[in-house]
């Protein structure tokens, strides 16, 4: 069901800090760094592998990362798995007892498209579907060539 880990994402204040241990003592480059005023985020993006290590900074006090933050303190806020088809992934899993979390399916950063699934179905940790479309794009092409 699952391709590959899209991203792991660690809540912090402070994402300068973070930089100068991933990326200045561990070496994983920093592929892209913005603010998502709609999501109430600023994200740094570093690739390691097929995968990526996202800090996630909240922007403002009501969001629910800063919540995270206040109540635990930085760490990893949740672990991301590519998936080809987010809907048809979501009915297997809600068919097989795990909790999806309320809001569905909702836009992520660059548009795609995620859903959560409810750390109480997946041992404590806050799980994401995250929908890679090109590789839609890409069976469909195979298909028709
Ligand atoms: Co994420």
């Amino acid at each position: 069901m699952f391709k590959t880990i899209d991203h792991i994402a660690i809540a912090t204040d402070d994402i300068d800090g973070a930089l100068s241990v991933y990326r200045d003592i561990f070496g994983i480059a920093v592929t892209d760094r913005r603010v998502f005023k709609e999501l109430g985020v600023e994200v740094a993006s570093l690739r390691i592998g097929e995968s990526c290590i996202e800090f996630v900074k909240p922007l403002d006090k009501d969001s629910k990362v800063a919540k995270f933050l206040q109540e635990r303190g930085e760490g990893i806020h949740h672990i991301a798995f590519q998936v080809e088809d987010i809907e048809k992934s979501i009915e297997e899993l809600k068919a097989k007892g795990i909790q999806i979390v309320s809001d569905g399916i909702k836009k992520g950063i660059e548009g795609k498209r995620i859903a959560f699934l409810h750390p109480k179905s997946c041992h404590g940790v806050l799980i994401e579907l995250c929908e890679i479309q090109t590789h839609l794009f890409e069976k469909k092409h195979d298909r028709g060539t």
